[in-house]
């Protein structure tokens, strides 16, 4: 677990005419290059259930090519010491796998699987890696954990990840997206 400083304002961006503001001139930068890369919209967990519609519905109507679910909370999860909880700032790591696994689960209900998740929060196993496909993410990001543990870290995901989606009849991650989302 770590604590990420948090840029003031940065979260104001996620209020809806905020984001379609952004949205339609990051869009317009951009495909005004020659290039044109994916371009994601990373959010926080702290999302009413509002905010979570709000969102879903901006991000696909400007033809955004994913959703990073998400960014570190705000939120003081129960799980952390008492004294690292009255710091400021954005809660990463394990304490953070729960509320972003939820929040996954819905964004990908709310977006019907029309739009590529990447879950991310609280990720350094393979089963977490896994819980996160079967809430609906088709790619996790790691941050924490890297730090923590290394670039060994992501042959390890893997390798326990490749077990689990074997044990349970999988072909690929693709297959398993969404699957424990009932
Ligand atoms: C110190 C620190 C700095 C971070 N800076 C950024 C950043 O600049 N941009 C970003 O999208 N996420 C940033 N994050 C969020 C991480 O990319 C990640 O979404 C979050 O930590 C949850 O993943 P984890 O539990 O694997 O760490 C930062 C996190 C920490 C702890």
């Amino acid at each position: 677990m770590s604590l990420s400083p948090n840029t003031p304002g940065l979260r104001d961006l996620q209020g809806r005419e905020q984001l379609a503001e952004l949205l339609r001139r990051a869009m317009e930068a951009r495909n005004a290059g020659a290039k044109k890369p994916p371009l994601f919209v990373k959010i926080a967990p702290d999302q009413t259930e509002e905010q979570m519609h709000n969102i879903a519905e901006v991000v696909m109507a400007a033809g955004i090519d994913g959703m990073i679910v998400g960014n570190t909370t705000v939120t003081r999860p129960p799980s952390i010491p008492e004294d690292i909880a009255k710091e400021q700032g954005g809660v990463s790591g394990k304490p953070l796998f729960e509320l972003s696994t939820r929040i996954l689960a819905r964004m990908y209900k709310l977006t019907q699987g029309k739009i590529p998740l990447i879950g991310c929060g609280g990720i350094s196993s393979g089963a977490d890696a896994y819980a996160k496909i079967r809430a609906g993410a088709s790619l996790v990001q790691v941050y924490s954990a890297l730090i923590f543990e290394g670039p060994l870290l992501i042959p390890r995901i893997n390798r326990e990840l490749a077990a689990l989606l074997k044990r349970d009849g999988f072909a690929s991650v693709k297959e398993a997206v969404g699957t424990g989302n009932a």
